[in-house]
């Protein structure tokens, strides 16, 4: 809000001093994580971390999609904390890796094991696994996007990772833009930033198994999603074959394919010709409640960086632990 606001009368007074509080608040709930949080305790921190990612993206720039997209996984899930990267220990329920949103398809986890490692030896006990997780997927987004963010780090590592509370926080494939909307709004997050930061399915790939319904079961009427061009049906049936529908050979198709390598707004003008792989995406081009920013990023490529660089920041900080919450786990696939 500007200053200029809080002249007028009392009423608008009034309002104006809510917005201060609200503002205030925002600054504080984010003022937790700093950026350069490592410049006094671990200096190199965020330049070994992206060595690590440097070299693993220019060997498979997978990885990236990979990297990104956990990182969304663990903020979603008991906020950044990490929690996406435990193993399940023996004896007790199963891990969030475990959930089939995140095994066998999630990737990267090697890459930040070794960061971790470099980091262990050069400053033990000093930097979380969430802040690893978090700089990777900035450097990634870097690399095979150039969206550049200061990331503010402090977060620090849970102890706690259940496999049943990936299906209570994680969207689907199969939901609507409205369901979608919804399950964002739950963490704090906007329309706005649901769409924008589903333009990270412009890399990487999906299973066929997140999309086949698409293809070959629909509804009662409609075998074939009418929402997908029918073209790319008929590619999608030539890598996605009926026989590896629920059978055990899954194979993968990239989620954008007119540059599946690069993170950029292509998947906008692709969800605008009906090329949107999952129900997920393309519904954001049909539902009246998010077409408009569809194509409002499918036109301005710099303008839904600078929105994804944002989102990414906030989506970022849901939830998550500092201080002396939590721990600073020295191996980020077990807790200490
Ligand atoms: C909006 C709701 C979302 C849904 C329903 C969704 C769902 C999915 C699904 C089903 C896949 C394919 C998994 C597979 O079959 O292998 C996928 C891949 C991916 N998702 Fe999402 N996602 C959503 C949002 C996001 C967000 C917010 C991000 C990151 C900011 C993200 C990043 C990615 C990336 C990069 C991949 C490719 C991964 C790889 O190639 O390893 N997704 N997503
Ligand atoms: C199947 O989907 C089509 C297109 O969305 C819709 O018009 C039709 O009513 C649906 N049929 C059933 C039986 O749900």
């Amino acid at each position: 809000m500007s200053s200029g606001s809080c002249k007028m009368h009392i009423l608008a007074l009034l309002s104006c001093f809510v917005g201060i509080l609200l503002v205030s608040n925002l600054t504080l709930a984010s003022a937790n994580l700093k950026v350069g949080f490592y410049g006094s305790t671990c200096q190199p921190a965020e330049s070994i971390v992206r060595r690590a990612v440097n070299r693993a993206v220019s060997r498979n720039p997978g990885i990236a999609a990979g990297l990104i997209r956990m990182h969304f996984h663990d903020c979603f899930v008991r906020g950044c904390d990490a929690s996406v990267l435990l193993k399940t220990v023996p004896g007790n329920p199963p891990a969030e890796r475990e959930h089939i949103a995140n095994n066998p398809s999630l990737r990267g986890f090697e890459v930040l094991d070794e960061a971790k490692a470099q980091l262990e030896f050069i400053c033990p006990n000093t930097v979380s696994c969430a802040d690893i997780l978090a700089f990777a997927a900035r450097d990634s987004s870097l690399q095979v996007g150039g969206i550049n963010y200061a990331v503010p780090a402090g977060r620090r590592d849970g102890r706690v990772s259940l496999s049943d509370e990936v299906g209570q926080n994680l969207p689907p494939p199969f939901f609507n833009a409205e369901q979608i909307a919804q399950n964002f709004a739950r963490k704090g997050m906007s329309v706005d930033e649901m769409v924008t930061l589903s333009g990270a399915h412009s890399i990487g790939v999906s299973h066929c198994s997140s999309f086949s319904n698409r293809l070959y079961s629909f509804n009662a009427t409609h075998p074939q999603d009418p929402s997908m061009d029918p073209r790319f049906a008929s590619f999608l049936k030539t890598r996605c074959p009926p026989a590896t529908n629920g059978a055990a050979r899954d194979p993968t198709v990239a989620l954008e394919l007119r540059t599946p390598n690069r993170l950029d707004n292509k998947y906008y003008s692709e969800l605008m010709n009906r090329r949107g792989l999952l129900t997920s995406d393309q519904t954001l081009s049909d539902s009246p409640l998010t077409s408009k920013m569809v194509s409002d990023n499918a036109r301005n490529g710099a303008a839904w960086g600078a929105k994804y660089a944002r989102a990414m920041v906030h989506m970022g900080s849901l939830d998550v632990l500092t201080g002396t919450q939590g721990e600073i786990r020295r191996l980020c696939s077990v807790v200490n």
